[in-house]
C-alpha cells in the first residue's frame, strides 16, 4: 500500500493501523515494549497472521527456549488466529540456547540465514531484552547491527522488549529502532487497565498518547476509542 511515498504493511490490529497512518512503514524495525502481561506476544502473534492472511510469510523467532509447542498451544485459543497457516506461513524458531551460548556475530547470522531462507516478510523476536544479559557490551552493537540487517531484507520486524513495572521502555532498543509501541497497565477502581501508546514512528504523522485496549478471545487485541 502506498501512502504519503511509503510503502505500509497493516498491522493486523484493531484500531492500530489508523494510529500510523495505515501500518508499519516497509521495511522497518519497531520495538513494542511493556511489562509482563500486557500483550506482547499477542500483539505480535495478530501481525504474522494478518501477513499469513495475505499470503504473506511470518518468522516468529523465540529467544525464552520455550518449545514453539506451547507458544501454539496459547495462540490458537485465540478464535481469529488461523491455525492452519502454523509450519506454512507462520513459522516457528527458538533461539533459547544460541542467545545463552552464541556470539552476537553467530547470533546475527542466525537470524539472517533464517530470514533469507524462509523469505519472511514480517519477523518476530520475542523478546529481544533477554540478549542484554548474554551479549554484555556487545548488546548495543549487537542491536544497531540487528536492526540494519533486518532492514536490508524489507521485512517489517517487530522485537519486543520486557521491562520492569518502573521502567517505560528499554532505551538500547528504542534508540535503535523505527518505531517504538508502548503497552502500560494501570490501576483503575481496583482494576488494572491497558493502554497503548505510539511514541516513535518514523517518517509517519502518528497519533500521540495513550489509549485504552483489551484482550478478547474473538479478536485478541483491540484498541478502544477513548482514552479513558
Ligand atoms: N485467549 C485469550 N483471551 C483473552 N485474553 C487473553 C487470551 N490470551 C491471553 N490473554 C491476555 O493476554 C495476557 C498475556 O498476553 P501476552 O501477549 O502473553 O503478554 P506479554 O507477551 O506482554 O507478556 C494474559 O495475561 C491475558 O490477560
Ligand atoms: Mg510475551
Amino acid at each position: 500500500m502506498m501512502n504519503n511515498g511509503f510503502e505500509r504493511l497493516c498491522s493486523g490490529i484493531e484500531g492500530v493501523d489508523s494510529l500510523i497512518e495505515g501500518g508499519f512503514p516497509y521495511p522497518s524495525v519497531i520495538l513494542v515494549a511493556g511489562p509482563a502481561g500486557t500483550g506482547k506476544t499477542t500483539f505480535t502473534q495478530q501481525f504474522l497472521f494478518e501477513g499469513a492472511e495475505n499470503d504473506e510469510v511470518g518468522l516468529y523467532i523465540t529467544t525464552l527456549s520455550e518449545p514453539p509447542k506451547w507458544v501454539m498451544h496459547y495462540m490458537s485459543n485465540f478464535k481469529h488466529l488461523n491455525k492452519e497457516h502454523i509450519g506454512k506461513k507462520v513459522l516457528f524458531r527458538d533461539i533459547g540456547n544460541l542467545v545463552r551460548n552464541a556470539t552476537a556475530e553467530e547470533l546475527l547470522d542466525y537470524i539472517d540465514e533464517e530470514v533469507a531462507g524462509t523469505m519472511a516478510q514480517r519477523v518476530v523476536i520475542d523478546p529481544i531484552t533477554v540478549a542484554k544479559v548474554f551479549l554484555g557490551e556487545a548488546y548495543r552493537p549487537f542491536l544497531f547491527d540487528l536492526v540494519n540487517r533486518l532492514k536490508n531484507w524489507r521485512a517489517v520486524s517487530i522485537l519486543t522488549g520486557e521491562v520492569s513495572v518502573t521502567e517505560t521502555y528499554p532505551s538500547e532498543v528504542a534508540y535503535a529502532v523505527d518505531g517504538v509501541i508502548l503497552l502500560t497497565y494501570q490501576e483503575a477502581d481496583g482494576s488494572r487497565r491497558k493502554y497503548i501508546e505510539v511514541l516513535k514512528m518514523r517518517g509517519t504523522d502518528h497519533r500521540t498518547g495513550k489509549l485504552s485496549f483489551a484482550i478478547t478471545k474473538n479478536n485478541g487485541i483491540v484498541v478502544l476509542s477513548g482514552n479513558f
